[in-house]
């Protein structure tokens, strides 16, 4: 029996809204989506409701009658000022506000390894390291989970705050052999963040059972989550075709990787 009535992506046109879209479908009789972009026709357990999470009035529609709430939709990466208020800060509130109103109990959030850009590699940290945002992109995800943090403290909604590495289909380059995480591990993560029986208000970072890594999940461990995939099984392909880097260069230095070598979005080029 499924688990929820209705459950909402947010981000559902998006490459991992489009993961979850599919792997979420078991848990819920209908599953809501929504994204400013077009997602395609509904399925006979979906509702599309396209929209700008920006946007509260819009996002209140959207939320209502929702169970339970997987916010993916905002900015991805780096990106000026303006989107990164509008669909990533503002659009977080507005999630969480329309959470709020309707009395919806838990909220799973993509944050990102941004939030933390600026760790050391070598230094690592855990779930309970301060944030070190290394972007306006990463410190959009930093006001997002002091807000899911107040919204737990406050009102009781429980969230999962996902500090996603690096999911894709597959590992790009040297660094993404310790950040990686398959699409498989996102669902299961996602999915116990949604079954488990208390989660509070925790972060847990997305990452695969990778030999290398930067952050420890040893304190998420209430979750249940249990990685499937490793990016040891790219090593060698990655290896082959990924000369190693300065390790001197912020983006080696830093588990943020490029984004920590980024000036402001808004400088002219
Ligand atoms: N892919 C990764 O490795 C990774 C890593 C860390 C965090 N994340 C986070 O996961 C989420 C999804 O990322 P993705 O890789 O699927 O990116 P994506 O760009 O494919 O998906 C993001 C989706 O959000 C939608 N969106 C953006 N602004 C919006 C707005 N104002 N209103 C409505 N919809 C809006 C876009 O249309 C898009 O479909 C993002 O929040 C991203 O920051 C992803």
């Amino acid at each position: 029996m499924p688990r929820f009535n209705r459950l909402l992506i947010t981000g559902a046109a998006g490459n991992l809204g489009s993961v979850l879209r599919e792997g979420l479908a078991p848990l819920a009789t209908t599953l809501r989506l929504t994204d400013r972009a077009g997602m395609g026709d509904a399925a006979a357990h979906e509702e599309i409701v396209q929209a700008d999470v920006g946007d509260l009035g819009a996002m209140l529609d959207v939320v209502a009658e929702c169970d339970a709430v997987v916010h993916f939709g905002a900015a991805p990466v780096e990106k000026p000022w303006e989107e990164i208020l509008n669909s990533s800060i503002k659009g977080g509130y507005n999630v969480y506000e329309a959470a709020r109103r309707y009395g919806i109990k838990r909220v799973v959030y993509a944050s990102s390894i941004h939030a933390v850009g600026y760790v050391r590699r070598e230094e690592g940290a855990d779930t309970h390291t301060e944030h070190r945002p290394d972007t306006l992109y990463g410190l959009s995800k930093c006001f997002v989970e002091d807000l899911a943090k107040l919204y737990f403290m406050k009102f009781g909604i429980e969230s999962a705050l996902l500090r996603i590495n690096s999911c894709f289909p597959e590992p790009a380059d040297r660094r993404h052999l310790a950040t990686w995480m398959s699409f498989r591990d996102l669902v299961q993560l996602v999915t116990r963040c949604l079954v488990a029986e208390r989660i509070g208000c925790t972060v847990v970072y997305g990452i695969s059972e990778n030999r290398e890594r930067f952050f420890s999940n040893e304190k998420a461990a209430h979750l249940g989550y249990r990685p499937q995939d490793s990016a040891e099984d790219w090593r060698e392909e990655v290896e082959a075709k990924c000369p190693p880097g300065d390790p001197f260069d912020p983006g080696v230095e830093f588990a943020g990787g490029v984004f920590c070598n980024y000036g402001h979005p808004d400088d002219a080029e």
